[in-house]
């Protein structure tokens, strides 16, 4: 079946979820984040994730700048960092201009002038996604920027692989999925998308129902496969 439309995840996928607390901790004066930024930007993703789905299950919907903080407060007080407030202020102001991967916009560019469509369909809110596009300069290789907030419900629920078909109309087999996230992938693949998981850090693949099609290092092959 021709692939007419990519779809990616956002977080994890063009936007790097470690360089807010790498970036913070170059700066002077964070001595402390310094010594475990790395230990403390893992904590705070897998809180936000097992948050997202946790809320999900409950029926209990926080948007995803909610569960972002909350996650983040999680993690700096697991690495005893809750009282500094302002090392606080500054990781939330640094996610919302996350540095994209750096082959993000050209593999975008690349689908567009390939004539494909491009989406993102992400839990992250309508405004954090518009600042990530906005400051990785993704705007005008992006035909649309989907949110769960318009269904009120976090991935992996079918509802929100839905929007794909209400904005776009085309079919399921027709779309190419990508993600960083296995989760999310395996997801989609159990919903018909034909699927890439972008497993940069090379972990084992989850064990849920369905398998993704295409397992790569970085976003650079899609183009390719996509026009396969
Ligand atoms: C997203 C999260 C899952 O962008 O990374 O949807």
């Amino acid at each position: 079946m021709t692939i007419r439309l990519c779809v990616f995840d956002a977080y994890g996928t063009l936007f790097d979820v470690d360089a807010a607390a790498r970036a913070a901790a170059d700066e002077p004066g964070r001595d402390a984040l310094a010594g475990c930024w790395q230990d403390l930007s893992r904590d705070w993703r897998a809180k936000q994730l097992e948050y997202s789905w946790l809320r999900a299950i409950m029926g209990t919907h926080r948007d995803f700048w909610g569960v972002t903080q909350d996650g983040l407060d999680w993690a700096l007080e697991a690495h005893d960092l809750a009282g500094d407030a302002d090392l606080r202020q500054r990781l939330l102001s640094l996610y919302w201009q996350l540095s994209a991967f750096p082959e993000a916009p050209a593999t975008l560019t690349a689908l567009k002038s390939a004539g494909l469509q491009t989406a993102i369909l992400s839990n992250g809110s309508p405004a954090m996604l518009d600042g990530a596009v906005a400051s990785a300069g993704l705007s005008g290789t992006l035909d649309a920027v989907l949110s769960v907030e318009t269904v009120g419900v976090f991935k992996p629920a079918a509802q929100v692989y839905d929007m794909v078909d209400a904005r776009f109309g085309i079919a399921s087999s027709e779309v190419l999925f990508v993600s960083s996230n296995g989760w999310d992938v395996c997801a989609a693949a159990g919903y018909g998308f034909d699927t890439a998981w972008v497993n940069r850090a090379g972990k084992p693949m989850d064990r849920l129902p369905a398998a993704p099609h295409h397992v790569l290092a970085d976003l650079t092959p899609i183009p390719e496969i996509a026009r396969a």
